[in-house]
């Protein structure tokens, strides 16, 4: 027996007042369906089904990339009609699982306890308590506290208006039971829509018991309806995140100012992050890395012991370990730097190989460059590495000196030990170990005078 999981997305998001389909939106930086998917594939022996339908081909096209069959809901007549479009892929012996795909906080091990309450003779159904449930479906339950059914808001008398329980919508149950169930949903009710929470009344004539659980907290099974909620579920979403790093025993001067859009492929260990600081992407992390406010990191490789000091972008760039970086530097893709470099502020770095021990301290772009061991390159000195059309290389190789302000005009190539004087203009390749200068000869004009005003 598997299990189908129906992610309903068809709906159309009206309050966010936007273009693009609701599921669409983004928490970290990943649409809310996809954290619905992914979520999903944790289980085990899983089939994802999305129903979509409104900007439909907008969502297919963003996320094609999902392992899932991809059911059109052509109109939305309410969430029974867009469980019925997935029939053709539920098996009778199938535990089918509902899920919503603006729902994008729902733990694994919340929907494993729903799932443990489905059985031939019972459905599980995930439940809320709520200070405020308007808006919400509402769970009567009988004396016994069973459950007899899920009346929606529009259709409540005063008395079941005032349950505190509503239902989250998320349900398990067996797939041919479900169609069954299905085959019977009518839309006579206030809205005029197939409600797949009609199901429960079924249920329960059929004698099959409706077992609840609930999440461990309310904003797991939080809907985005408008731009409120998405802001505050990207808040919770980062203060998970906060805290699974500082489980992991990483410091975080404030906890509720850091952004994870994205993943750790390793972590070290006292990993010490000031605030507001942004991870982008997939970032590996050694251990005893300092990171100053301000950065962001996107597919980032920083070695054991590497101090990135204040408002820093290192974006798909390799770090070398007991390197300094900043602040206000900025690495740019296919930078790589060795072990113990020094990269100061207004430093830009673009695709370049600085090896180890070397120095670029202060305002400098160096792009398109393989640069050696124990260089240092003085304040201001850069690599013109674009003639407008094509890209040229600039070779600096190990204890070079460059002087300030100086220019290379790649291709260049600048020899062991070589020492660049400041302010030149260098055109051709410079020998090892000698120095090489383009200046006009300084001069002093004896007698002259300053110029008085008629
Ligand atoms: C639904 C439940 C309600 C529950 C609430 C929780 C029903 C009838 N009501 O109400 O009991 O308290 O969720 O948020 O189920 N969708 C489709 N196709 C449709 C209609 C909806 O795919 O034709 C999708 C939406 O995109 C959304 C989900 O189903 O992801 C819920 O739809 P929504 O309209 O928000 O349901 P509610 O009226 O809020
Ligand atoms: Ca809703």
């Amino acid at each position: 027996m598997g299990i189908k999981t129906v992610i309903l997305a068809a709906g159309q998001g009206t309050r966010m007042r936007s273009s693009k389909p609701k599921v669409l939106h983004k928490v970290a930086e990943r649409a809310l369906l996809h954290h619905v998917y992914d979520t999903s594939t944790e289980l085990e022996n899983n089939s994802i089904i999305i129903i979509y339908g409104h900007g439909g081909d907008l969502v297919k096209n963003e996320l094609k990339t999902l392992n899932a069959e991809w059911v059109e809901q052509k109109e939305q007549l309410g969430t029974g009609h867009a469980v019925q479009q997935a029939e053709n892929f539920i098996n009778d012996e199938d535990k089918v699982l509902i899920l919503y795909g603006d729902v994008p906080l729902l733990k694994k091990t919340t929907i494993d306890k729903l799932l443990e309450n489905v059985s031939q003779k019972s459905i599980g159904l995930l439940t809320v308590n709520l200070d405020d449930p308007t808006g919400y479906g509402r769970i009567v339950r009988n004396n016994d506290g069973k459950v007899l059914k899920i009346v929606e808001e529009k259709d409540t008398n005063q008395e079941e208006k005032l349950i505190l329980e509503g239902n989250t919508g998320i349900i398990a149950t067996p797939g041919d039971l479900l169609k069954q169930w299905l085959s019977k949903l009518e839309n006579g009710n206030a809205q005029k829509e197939f409600y797949l929470t009609d199901i429960i009344e079924m249920a329960v004539k059929d004698g099959v018991e409706v077992k609840t659980n609930q999440p461990d907290t309310q904003d797991e099974v939080l809907g985005v309806n408008d731009r409120t909620q998405l802001a505050h579920l990207e808040r919770v979403y980062q203060l998970e995140q906060a805290e699974k790093l500082m489980v992991h025993g990483i410091a975080l001067r404030d906890p509720r100012r850091i952004d994870v859009r994205g993943k750790f492929s390793e972590l070290g260990k006292d990993i010490e992050i000031d605030v507001n600081v942004i991870f982008e992407g997939i970032n590996k992390i050694g251990s005893n890395v300092k990171i100053g406010a301000n950065c962001i990191l996107k597919d980032a490789q920083i070695g054991n012991g590497v101090e990135i000091l204040a408002n820093c972008i290192i974006d798909n760039a390799i770090v070398g370990e007991q390197s300094r970086i900043g602040p206000f530097a900025r690495l740019r893709p296919l930078a790589e730097l060795a072990s113990e470099v020094h990269i100061g502020n207004f430093v830009e770095i673009k695709k370049a190989t600085v090896a180890k021990g070397s120095k670029i301290n202060h305002l400098s772009y160096i792009g398109d460059a393989e640069i050696g061991s124990k260089v240092n390159i003085g304040a201001g000195a850069i690599t013109c590495n674009y003639d407008g059309v094509n890209k040229f290389k600039t070779v600096i190789e190990d204890g070079a000196f460059i002087g300030s302000d100086s220019q290379l005009i790649a291709p260049v190539t600048i020899g062991k030990g070589a020492t660049i004087g400041a302010g030149s203009t260098i055109t051709k390749d410079s020998p090892e170990n000698q120095l090489t200068l383009s200046r006009a000869k300084q001069i002093s004009v004896e007698g002259w005078k300053r110029p008085v005003k008629k």
